[in-house]
This record gives C-alpha cells, sequence and structure tokens, in this order.
C-alpha cells in the first residue's frame, strides 16, 4: 500500500494507492491542492479511481466534484450524503475495490450524519470521527453527540487497538496515532458515560469554522466557490501589468480602451485617464453601445483587481477577442503615484 498525506491548514489529504496495480484512491481532497495531488499521483505512477470525501465538511471546500470532472472518476460519500454530485453512493460494512486494496466503509454519524471510516489494511481514515487528541465536533449542521458516542464508544474504539488512525483534521502537525493510544490519551475519550460525553460535546463553545456557510453551499449543492470563480476567470484572460499601461496611458494609446468597471461614484474619485466608465453590473446590459467593435483592445480595470478579472472574462465570452485585465487596481494605481483624472466621463 502506498500512502501520501497533504496538509492544508489543519486539513489532512491522503492519496491511497495500491502498490500492485497503481490504483488509487484520494480521500478529503480539497480545492486548493488539485494541482499537488496530481502531481503526487504523477509522481508515484498511481492512477486515481475514486475521490473519498468522508463526510459533508463544513470547513474547507472539496475538491471531489471537480477532480471528478477532470479525471472521469466517481466521487464517493456515504449512502445518505445530501451531495448531488455523488455518484456512487456506499453504505456500511460495503468495500470500495482498489486493485488489491479493500477500503471498508464503517458508518459513524455524529460529527455529521453522513459520516464515515475507512479501513485499509492496518490504517483507519476516521475523517472528524476521531482526531488526534479530540473528536470531531457535533455542534455543525447534522451533528449529534449521541451518536458519534455510539460511533466511537461501540464501534471505534472496539477495533484493534494496533490500528493506525489518519484524521481528516490535525492543527497541531502530527501525522497519525493508534486506537490504543487514543483510547489511554485523548481527553475526549476519558468519560465513558454517555451522558457525560453528550454534555461535555455541548458544551465545547467552539468557534464557528471560517466560509462555513460558503463551504456548505458547495459541498452540499456542488456550488462553486468565490475564489474558484475567480481562479477560473483569471485562468481565461491575459493581465497587463501596471506600468505597461502607465507608459501607453502617457503615450495616448488610441488602440487600448481602457474600461473602469467601478460605480460611478468610485470612477468621478478619479480614474485612470481617458478610461470610459462602465460599471460591472451593467455590463452586459451596455456593451453593445458601449463597445461597438469586438476587436478592439480593452482593458477591464476595477479597485482591486478581482472584479476587473470576472468582467474581462465575460468579455471574452462575448466575443471581445482581447479583452485583458490589469494585473491590480486603481488602488494600486494610487499608490504607485500614476496619474488619476477626477470627474465625469470623458
Ligand atoms: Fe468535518
Amino acid at each position: 500500500m502506498i500512502l501520501e498525506q497533504i496538509a492544508t491548514g489543519g486539513c489532512q489529504s491522503y492519496l491511497v494507492g495500491c502498490s500492485e496495480t497503481s490504483a488509487a484512491a484520494l480521500i478529503d481532497p480539497e480545492i486548493s491542492q488539485i494541482d499537488h495531488y496530481l502531481a503526487l499521483a504523477a509522481r508515484g505512477g498511481l492512477r486515481i479511481r475514486y475521490l473519498i470525501d468522508t463526510h459533508t465538511h463544513a470547513d474547507h471546500f472539496s475538491a471531489t466534484q471537480q477532480l471528478a470532472r477532470q479525471l472521469a472518476v466517481p466521487v464517493v460519500m456515504y449512502r445518505a450524503s445530501p451531495a448531488p454530485f455523488v455518484d456512487m453512493r456506499i453504505g456500511d460494512g460495503e468495500m470500495v475495490v482498489l486493485g488489491r486494496l479493500r477500503l471498508q466503509v464503517i458508518h459513524t454519524p455524529g460529527h455529521t450524519s453522513d459520516s464515515m471510516c475507512l479501513q485499509v489494511e492496518d490504517h483507519l481514515f476516521t475523517g472528524d470521527t476521531l482526531l488526534i487528541g479530540a473528536t470531531g465536533r457535533t455542534d455543525l449542521p447534522s451533528g449529534d453527540a449521541e451518536a458519534l458516542y455510539d460511533s466511537l464508544f461501540n464501534r471505534i474504539l472496539r477495533l484493534d487497538p494496533a490500528l493506525k488512525v489518519y484524521p481528516a483534521h490535525d492543527y497541531n502537525g502530527r501525522t497519525h496515532s493508534t486506537i490504543g493510544q487514543e483510547i489511554a490519551e485523548n481527553p475526549r475519550l476519558k468519560t465513558h458515560d454517555r451522558a457525560a460525553f453528550v454534555e461535555m460535546m455541548h458544551n465545547l463553545n467552539l468557534t464557528m469554522p471560517t466560509h462555513i456557510t460558503e463551504a456548505l453551499r458547495i459541498n452540499m449543492s456542488g456550488g462553486k466557490a468565490v475564489a474558484q470563480l475567480l481562479a477560473e476567470a483569471a485562468a481565461r484572460v491575459p493581465f497587463m501589468s501596471l506600468e505597461e499601461l502607465k507608459e501607453r496611458v502617457d503615450a495616448m494609446d488610441d488602440d487600448l480602451i481602457v474600461l473602469d468597471v467601478r460605480e460611478r461614484e468610485a470612477y468621478e474619485g478619479g480614474h485612470i485617464p481617458r478610461a470610459l466608465l462602465l460599471p460591472r453590473g451593467q455590463l452586459e446590459l451596455r456593451v453593445n453601445k458601449e463597445l461597438p467593435d469586438p476587436t478592439r483592445r480593452v482593458l477591464a480595470c476595477c479597485e482591486l483587481g478581482y472584479i476587473s478579472t470576472l468582467a474581462a472574462s465575460t468579455l471574452r465570452e462575448m466575443g471581445f477577442l482581447y479583452a485583458v485585465a490589469l494585473d491590480g487596481g486603481m488602488k494600486a494605481w494610487r499608490e504607485a503615484g500614476y496619474p488619476v483624472k477626477v470627474g465625469r466621463e470623458p
């Protein structure tokens, strides 16, 4: 068995491969690491066959849906997962066959109702059911402290104490532990009393994870993160540097249309000389009138450089062949001391 552990902040993903057949599965992939996973698989001579989420994540953006499209392989989740993009719904006691490896599913509700652990040889991928020195929280959607008690004390902790525990999170840089070690040292497992355990879980008073609504929106419904929309737009458009634009503005370059996509108030407060005003919210509605020639070079700019990237991407989609975005925004332009014109459009 081949194992690669990839940490993203506190999130842990795993690339598990069969050394005989080179078939691999990716467990709990995170969206910012897609290239990293693919590079690791390629370097190890592995072919990713399955994308598995141990549960609906509330704290990071799952990469399973995007990778499934890219690699044309199925997304595997527990059968009760709400995500509409799951290809293979799997139940307790069932297995994913990965070459010579068998990934055994143990349904462990508690952190979420769709949580599962995966046992592969002497490894147990515990998702957020059992962490090193902690457990998953039970105060997020579909969490249930009573169910977590049963999943831990009546299932996971009864497994072989030598089993190695690989959790979906660790914030202290540890890679793994064992069932035996957790029974001996994990403070949340000290009390075997159900009521006391539930009481403790209800009183953890944890802060909400950042991006929780966005993460749940994406992981439960298959939508896109704002960062992903921006990255996709950025991959479709060329950029022009502030310095290059400054030279062209100084040279009164008539070949270039500078399109300021901020709101009127921001534009009138100070814009690039000769820039046209066309707020992003009106782009599609007014583009035919304001930019009649789709073969002109149009440079979109905004305050910080994000909205202009989306605008340039939209312009390209609409057939403006030479639309580009400013690498930076008006904030950086002003900070560089470049010329600014105050007032209405020319
Ligand atoms: Fe989680």
